[in-house]
C-alpha cells in the first residue's frame, strides 16, 4: 500500500531523486525546501513519471520559517498520518575553522541539527504507529571515521544528528516507531562539489535514492536507533 511520506531538502540533489522515486512508486509524498520553482518542476518530472503520482510542494525555509503556523498546517491539509519521515536536507559550510562566523555556525545547525528536532517533535501526533524517521547524516559525523579540514561545522552538526537519533529510538522504544541513520559517504551533488571541487564520487544521487527508498521501507524489519554507514568511498 502506498505510503505517506514527509521529505525535507527535495528541490535538488537526493531529496529531489527520492521523491521522484517515491512518486514513481505510488507513495504519496510532502516535499520540503525553499527552492519553490524547483518543486514545481519536481512535481511536474512526477506527473510525468506517474500521471497517478501525488506530490504536495512546499517553499519552507527550515532557519527562518514558523513551522506551527506555515509548515505544520500544511501537512495536515495533505495527511491525516505520516508513515515515513525523512529528513534529508542539509547545509554545508567549508572554510577553515577560526573563519566560520557564528552565523555560518548557526545557519548550519539549524538546518542539519535544530529543524530536525522541531520537526519531528511536532511530527509525533501525526506518526502512524509503525513510522519510520530516517536522518540522513554523513560519514564525517561518525566516531573515528577519516575527517577532512574546513568541515568542522558541517561534520560535527552531523555527528549531533547521530546522536539524536539514538536518543530518540531510546526515549520512545516502547512503542513501533523507528529512529534511524544513514551516514552517506560522497554522492555526485551540488554539495559535493562544493565541498569537494572536482572530485568524482563513486554514487550518483539517483543510485543513493533508490537505497534510501528502500531502507525507509524495509529497515524499520531489522533496525531501530542504528546508524549505518554507506559508503563506497571513505571507510
Ligand atoms: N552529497 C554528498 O556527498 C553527501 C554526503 C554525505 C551526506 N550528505 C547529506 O545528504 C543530504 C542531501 O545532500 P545533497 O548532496 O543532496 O545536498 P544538496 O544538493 O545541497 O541539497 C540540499 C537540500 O537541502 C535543502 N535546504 C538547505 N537549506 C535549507 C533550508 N534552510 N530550508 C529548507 N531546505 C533547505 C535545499 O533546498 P533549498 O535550497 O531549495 O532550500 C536542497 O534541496 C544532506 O543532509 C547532506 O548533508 C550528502
Amino acid at each position: 500500500m502506498g505510503k505517506k511520506v514527509i521529505v525535507t531538502g527535495a528541490s535538488r540533489g537526493i531529496g529531489f531523486e527520492l521523491v521522484k522515486q517515491y512518486a514513481l512508486a505510488g507513495h504519496e509524498v510532502v516535499a520540503i525546501s525553499r527552492n519553490l520553482s524547483r518543486l514545481e518542476f519536481l512535481k511536474k518530472e512526477c506527473s510525468r513519471l506517474n500521471s497517478k503520482s501525488k506530490v504536495h510542494v512546499i517553499s519552507f525555509d527550515l532557519v527562518d520559517g514558523d513551522f506551527e503556523t506555515d509548515l505544520m498546517p500544511f501537512v495536515s491539509e495533505c495527511f491525516d498520518k505520516v508513515d515515513i519521515l525523512v529528513n534529508n536536507a542539509g547545509a554545508l559550510v567549508v572554510k577553515p575553522f577560526t573563519e566560520i562566523s557564528s552565523e555560518e555556525l548557526e545557519r548550519v545547525y539549524r538546518v542539519n541539527v535544530s529543524s530536525v528536532f522541531k520537526l519531528t517533535q511536532l511530527m509525533m501526533p501525526k506518526f502512524s504507529e509503525e513510522a519510520h524517521v530516517l536522518n540522513i547524516s554523513s560519514v564525517g559525523g561518525v566516531q573515528g571515521s577519516v575527517k577532512f579540514p574546513g568541515l568542522t561545522a558541517y561534520s560535527s552538526s552531523k555527528a549531533a544528528l547521530v546522536g539524536l537519533t539514538e536518543c530518540l529510538a531510546e526515549e520512545y522504544k516502547e512503542t513501533s516507531l523507528s529512529f534511524n541513520c544513514l551516514a552517506l559517504g560522497a554522492v555526485q551533488t551540488e554539495m559535493l562539489e562544493e565541498a569537494f571541487p572536482g572530485y568524482e564520487a563513486p554514487t550518483s544521487a539517483k543510485e543513493m535514492a533508490t537505497y534510501i527508498l528502500d531502507f525507509s521501507l524495509t529497515g524499520p524489519q531489522f533496525y531501530n536507533g542504528k546508524i549505518l554507514t554507506v559508503s563506497k568511498s571513505t571507510p
